[in-house]
């Protein structure tokens, strides 16, 4: 396979590029969006629902609406496609994950923690899955 790649100096190039790409891509702990040079990720509800119980979620956050430190997520999903116009559910839900101090819910304080930016882009999107699921 490689002494395929060797013969064609510019497919190994681009193989060279994409592989450098993929190398530097890790290193920023706050990931807005989906780094293109990630392989696409099939989001894991399972994933999610133990990631919200690991990462302390459910000490702040109850899954219907009783308010707990933090509100109650029933209905999120629908819900933070309302909250800023210039956000999609996906794109909010990230942002309320990565940044929780950049948007605050009426009624409450900016005491969600600022860590969850460390985590990695497909925990995140694990996260927004099952987040999505709770009605
Ligand atoms: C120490 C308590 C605490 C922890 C832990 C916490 N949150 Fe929060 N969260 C809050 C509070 C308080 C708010 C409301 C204030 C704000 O908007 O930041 C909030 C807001 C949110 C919102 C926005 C809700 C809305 O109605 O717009 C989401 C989504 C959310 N949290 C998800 C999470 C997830 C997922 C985790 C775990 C990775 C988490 N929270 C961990 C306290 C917490």
């Amino acid at each position: 396979m490689s002494r395929h790649i060797g013969h064609n100096p510019i497919i190994a190039l681009a193989a060279g590029v994409i592989l450098l790409a993929t190398a530097c891509g890790g290193g920023n702990s706050v990931a807005p969006t989906r780094d293109p040079a990630l392989p696409p990720h099939i989001a894991d509800v399972a994933n999610g629902e133990r990631l919200f119980k690991n990462e302390s979620c459910s000490a702040c956050h109850a899954i219907d609406d009783r308010r707990v430190t933090g509100p109650g997520l029933a209905g999120i999903g629908a819900v933070a496609a309302t909250r800023d116009p210039a956000l999609n559910a996906d794109e909010y839900l990230e942002r309320a994950i990565r940044n929780p101090g950049e948007y605050i819910v009426d009624g409450f304080s900016n005491v969600m923690p600022n860590t969850y930016g460390r985590l990695p882009q497909d925990d995140v999107d694990d996260l927004i899955a099952y987040l999505k699921t709770l009605e």
